[in-house]
This record gives C-alpha cells, sequence and structure tokens, in this order.
C-alpha cells in the first residue's frame, strides 16, 4: 500500500483549513496512518527542504514552513501518491484544476497551503524522517474492501 506524506502547512492551520484538506483526505476513500501538530524546526524544514536548498525561493521556503505550526499526517491507499496530488493540485495555484484544494483556497506559490509527496518513494523517506516508527498506526477499516478492490 503507497503512502504519502501531507502537512497542511502554516497558512492553511492559521486559515482554518486542516479540516476541510482531512475531510477530502477521507472522502477520497485514503485511510489515516499517523498525525501530529507541530512547531517544525529548522533542522527538520531543513532536511525536508534538502533538495530545494541553493535555490532562489528556499530560504523563503524554510522561513514559510516554520513560521507557525503544521498538521503533520500520513494517508495511505492504492497510487496514494499520485491520488493526493491530484487532489492538492498543481504546485501553482493559478495552474491547479478547479476542485483541487490549491485551485480553490490559494493564489501564489509561496501559500500554497498543502504538502504531498512526489513519488511512492520520497513517500517512504518523508513519512520515516517526521515520524517515528510507533507513531504510525496500522488498522484496517470496515469499508476497506469497498474502497481498495485488493
Ligand atoms: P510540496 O513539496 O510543498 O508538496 O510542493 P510541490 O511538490 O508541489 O512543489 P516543490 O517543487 O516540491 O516545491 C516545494 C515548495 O516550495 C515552494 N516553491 N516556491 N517561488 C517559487 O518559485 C517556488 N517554487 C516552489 C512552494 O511552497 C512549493 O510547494
Ligand atoms: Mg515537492
Amino acid at each position: 500500500m503507497e503512502r504519502s506524506l501531507v502537512l497542511v502547512k502554516p497558512d492553511g492551520v492559521q486559515r482554518g483549513l486542516i479540516g476541510e484538506a482531512i475531510a477530502r483526505f477521507e472522502r477520497r476513500g485514503l485511510r489515516l496512518v499517523a498525525a501530529k501538530f507541530i512547531w517544525v524546526s529548522k533542522d527538520l524544514a531543513e532536511a525536508h527542504y534538502a533538495e530545494h536548498k541553493g535555490k532562489g525561493f528556499y530560504d523563503g521556503l524554510i522561513s514559510y514552513i516554520t513560521s507557525a505550526p503544521v498538521m503533520a499526517m500520513v494517508w495511505e491507499g492504492p497510487n496514494a501518491v499520485a491520488a493526493i496530488r491530484q487532489t492538492v493540485g498543481s504546485t501553482k495555484p493559478w495552474e491547479a484544476a478547479p476542485g483541487t484544494i490549491r485551485h480553490d483556497f490559494a493564489l501564489e506559490v509561496g501559500r500554497n497551503l498543502i504538502h504531498a509527496s512526489d513519488k511512492p518513494e520520497t513517500g517512504e523517506r518523508e513519512t520515516a524522517l517526521w515520524f517515528k516508527q510507533e507513531e504510525l498506526v496500522e488498522w484496517a477499516r470496515a469499508i476497506d474492501a469497498w474502497v481498495f478492490e485488493k
């Protein structure tokens, strides 16, 4: 089963969109694995965004993600990474498809509300970076057979 790290970033938290984001992932059929509401340390921010170090927007990105608490979650399901990125919408909110979170609530790339892992391997790496093994909840839902084919 594929897993993705999802963050409701500081702007999403400040704007009261934690519930809106969770509702959309639940409604999609994804299964929650872990969640915590935390203030991101500079070390964690830098580890999380290591691939962007050196880019022009990097310093702004680090101060953005550490500017207020974030809601960090892991969601799982078949094709979870692609499905979640589709629900979140394109990085640039003005290019995001109607009905996506970034289309419906955002305007700026530097205030795009949500982070979601970009590949299945990234989902595993980011899950391990943000959560300890014992924070990951293994469980089944009564409706799983009606959402997951296998
Ligand atoms: P994320 O990692 O947050 O889910 O977003 P993403 O995959 O859609 O975009 P990515 O390329 O990984 O960029 C990470 C975050 O950096 C900010 N960004 N700013 N000013 C810029 O040109 C720019 N480009 C990216 C965004 O907050 C983006 O989500
Ligand atoms: Mg990314």
